[in-house]
């Protein structure tokens, strides 16, 4: 199972952050998930310098630039430069302060370029009786996946947060029944871009309140193949908690 930790803007000193990593490193060594941590982006090169363990690091958002005269921005090639390998692109929270698709696409793009892991976050915003949000859902898979090569398609973690899920408590999350049928849903999308058995090789994680009370019957009925943590994943403790649920 992938954990894919996203501290968001949570973690505010280094020696919160310097546990968290510590924390990580030990569940590394003693289990067999892959960790990823996604550290706040002035943190993150402190952190992953001279990374040689199992633990990833991933950059929370890289800009839709390359470079040059851009107050405030973060590159991708900078972040591979502190040490990340993976960037998590199109972040609900980053689509609310004005991601488009288009953007997303522009960011997925240069976050290929330079070798990272994209690890593109999709999901609908509500659910709908005339079920609106699938189509919703298939357009930020299409809009990513199109402009993109065969190898490039293969090199994308996917992540499914429906938004009305983020933030809260695991009993609100989604049910493992409603999952299922999403990750269903989404490999089937991701057919029409990726033949055969390259589509089912596409890593599919799952976000929006996993706390350790609910991952583990998330993890073994909905066929996701791990999951993208957030506020669950700021505490040693919580974190600790559910990597072991996860055992
Ligand atoms: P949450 O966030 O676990 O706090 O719901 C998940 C995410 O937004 O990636």
């Amino acid at each position: 199972m992938i954990i894919a930790a996203n501290w968001k803007a949570y973690v505010e000193d280094v020696e919160r952050a310097k546990k968290l990593v510590a924390a990580a490193k030990r569940l590394a060594r003693s289990g067999t998930h892959q960790i990823i941590l996604a550290p706040p982006s002035v943190f993150l090169g402190l952190l992953a310098s001279g990374n040689h363990s199992a633990v990833a690091f991933s950059a929370q958002d890289v800009s839709r630039t390359t470079g040059g005269a851009q107050t405030g921005e973060n590159t991708a090639q900078a972040f591979v430069v502190a040490g990340a390998t993976h960037a998590i692109i199109g972040h609900s929270e980053r689509r609310a302060m004005g991601d488009t698709n288009a953007i997303v696409s522009e960011k997925l793009a240069h976050a290929l370029a330079q070798g990272l892991t994209p690890i593109l976050c999709i999901g609908e915003r509500e659910r709908d009786e005339e079920s609106h949000y699938l189509s919703f859902v298939r357009e930020e898979i299409e809009t990513a996946f199109a402009p993109l090569s065969s190898k490039e398609r293969q090199r994308i973690m996917l992540a499914y947060e429906p938004i009305w899920a983020i933030g809260k408590t695991a009993s609100e999350a989604m049910r493992p029944d409603e999952l299922v049928e999403m990750v269903l849903y989404i490999r089937k999308v991701l057919t029409q871009y990726l033949p055969g058995k390259a589509a089912t090789n596409i890593s599919i994680l799952y976000g929006g309140s996993v706390e350790p009370e609910n991952i583990r019957a998330l993890a073994g009925e909905s066929q996701v193949d791990g999951f993208l943590i957030g506020h669950a994943s700021v505490e040693v403790h919580s974190f600790e908690a559910l990597v072991k649920e996860l055992a």
